[in-house]
């Protein structure tokens, strides 16, 4: 089956995510930071997340060397940010004053939350490559904790408050969530 391809893609821009930058330190010191949307929740035990990297990235192959990385999930202030990890090969750290995590590697500050993983293992995804981490540590309390930022439609948007649902209290479909 071929799928046309703007098609497909305005339809996978239904599905409502956030904003990551994924970022890391490789053996020679330098460091690594890309935007994505491909971040998700995979496991809870173990501890796993995902996100997927294009194949064609300038840094993927500095990627599939490192052993640690870090996932943060970025606020509705910083679509700057997210624009500049956005940007093949550009100056992405000049002004970030990274924090340095518990294993090591950068954290963006500000960020809503940063998880903290070692690589668990890496698979085929098409033209994309699935990474798969195992948590070790996690940042909730990172300075200005605020609202996510939400990517949805191809365009960043923010979460307005006021109509929040809950789920039905039996809701044993879900497995533990
Ligand atoms: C909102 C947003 C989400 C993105 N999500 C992904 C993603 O999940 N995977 C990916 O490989 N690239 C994604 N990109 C594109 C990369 O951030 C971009 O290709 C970046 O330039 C890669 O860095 P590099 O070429 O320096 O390695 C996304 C870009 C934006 C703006």
């Amino acid at each position: 089956m071929s799928l046309d391809d703007r098609r497909f893609r305005d339809a996978l821009g239904q599905f409502a995510t956030g904003v990551a930058v994924i970022t890391t330190m490789t053996a020679e010191g330098e460091r690594l930071g890309m935007t994505v949307s491909s971040f998700n929740s995979l496991s809870l035990d173990p501890p796993l997340v995902l996100f997927s990297l294009h194949r064609r990235a300038h840094s993927f192959a500095a990627w599939q060397q490192v052993s640690r990385y870090a996932i943060n999930v970025l606020n509705e202030g910083q679509e700057e940010l997210s624009n500049r990890f956005a940007r093949a090969k550009g100056e992405k750290w000049i002004g970030v004053s990274p924090l340095s995590g518990k294993t090591g590697v950068p954290l963006l500050p500000n960020a809503v939350v940063a998880f903290e993983c070692e690589v668990y293992g890496r698979h085929d995804g098409g033209d994309h490559e699935i990474f798969v981490g195992r948590v070790v540590e996690m940042h909730e309390n990172l300075a200005k904790r605020g609202r996510p930022l939400v990517f949805f439609g191809g365009r960043y948007r923010h979460l307005v408050d006021g109509s929040a649902h809950a789920l039905p209290s039996e809701a044993d479909f879900m497995h533990g969530w």
